[in-house]
């Protein structure tokens, strides 16, 4: 099909589905184990109803916001996702490049297909970048990654801390690992047996903990932000450790399944960070099945900072380059303009938790 024939992001994900090598889309679209988590990334979305304002005045919306200091054109940014040359032979510079045009921060894996340099040589202009980290077994490679990354302009370290342990796919697992175009950190050793995931991931330390913290804190004066947060708990404990930011994620459902959609430990987290005066002391971002306008807006109203998106991403840069992935972030904006304004919201920062029902989102 044409590109302008892809009406929403779904339609790409189909295209995906027929189109890209078995290998790349086993990769990209897997998820740990029976994949309940996955789906239900998405589906939590659909437990959350609008409860829009009238008589508004709507005539202009203003999808602009603020993360960690970058004004962006809109609320959402290209998460990190691994092996970008799976899907495309150019890599994750396509999403560099489509993030510039709409404005838009990305997220430069560590196990990104293209080297760092090369993403951060393609940024243009006042462009921002984030890192996402995974904390090597050798703190002193992850100290190189991490000073290189803020000399070289990053504006977020964003360490995973979902992942002592990459999650079973058994998509992925089934078709053996040959692609040897990733730029795994060097002196690893891969196996090859376990699918991508698991022969790109050996390096990561298990043993991450609480008390690395402060050291990260002495490495950098990059805003930190753990990326994989799953419980209110722990945001309280991330404020204690004078951390900048979470993401609330399960890692698109490829960690633990049965872990519970970000959307939904979202509404658990804001309430709680309100009622301790700490919700301006911590940024809660978000992960993980958005796929709709509608699913940001939700996520805005809720209280989150941003929201990010991987897949989808992937799927359109797999089937038709840097025009792909622009015509996904196009798509979102139309999205959100035009339910924000039948919302009755003209600007984010209107957005608030009394334009939903949440009633339903705890239910399961
Ligand atoms: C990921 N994700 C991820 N996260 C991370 O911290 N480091 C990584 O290397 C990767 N790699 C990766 C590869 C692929 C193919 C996917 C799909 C995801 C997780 C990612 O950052 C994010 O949490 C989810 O992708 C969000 O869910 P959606 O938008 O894909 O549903």
């Amino acid at each position: 099909p044409l590109l302008s024939e892809c009406f929403n992001l779904h339609d790409f994900e189909a295209i995906a589905r027929r189109t890209m090598k078995k290998g790349a889309w086993g990769y990209y679209s897997s998820a740990a184990d029976d994949e309940i988590t996955l789906r239900e990334n998405h589906s939590a979305y659909h437990r959350i109803w609008f409860r829009p304002q009238i008589l508004v005045d709507v005539a202009n919306i203003d999808l602009s916001t603020t993360m960690l200091g970058t004004k962006v054109d809109a609320p959402f940014y290209v998460t990190a996702t691994a092996l970008g040359k799976l899907g495309h032979p150019e890599g994750e510079v396509l999403l560099t490049r489509a993030a510039r045009s709409h404005n838009v921060i990305q997220m430069i894996p560590t196990l990104a297909s293209c080297s760092f340099d090369e993403l951060v040589d393609a940024r243009q202009g006042d462009q921002v970048q984030w890192l996402q980290l995974y904390v090597n077994k050798d703190r002193a490679i992850t100290k190189r990654i991490v000073q290189t990354a803020e000399r070289r302009g990053c504006k977020g370290l964003f360490i995973t801390v979902d992942a002592p342990q990459l999650g079973r796919r058994e998509k992925d697992m089934r078709l053996k690992f040959t692609d040897s175009g990733s730029n795994v950190q060097k002196g690893t050793k891969t196996d090859n047996t376990q699918g991508a995931a698991r022969a790109i991931s050996s390096f990561i330390d298990p043993s991450l903990s609480w008390a690395d913290i402060p050291w990260f804190q002495s490495i950098t004066k990059m805003p930190i932000i753990l990326k994989g947060v799953q419980r209110v708990e722990d945001v309280l404990r991330a404020v204690e450790a004078g951390v900048q930011g979470v993401v609330l994620s399960n890692h698109g459902g490829r960690q633990l399944d049965f872990a519970r959609s970000g959307i939904e430990i979202l509404a658990e987290t804001m309430p709680v960070l309100r009622q301790h005066g700490l919700d301006k002391k911590i940024d809660v971002f978000v992960d993980g099945g958005v796929r709709r306008g509608t699913d940001i807006i939700k996520a805005m109203c809720l209280g989150a900072k941003g929201v990010g998106i991987g897949r989808p991403f992937l799927y359109a840069m797999s089937t038709y380059g840097q025009a792909g992935v622009e015509r996904v972030m196009q798509l979102l904006k139309d999205e959100m303009e035009m339910n924000m304004r039948l919302i009755g919201c003209a600007k984010i920062e209107d957005l608030h938790p009394g334009l939903l029902d949440t009633r339903g989102l705890f239910v399961h």
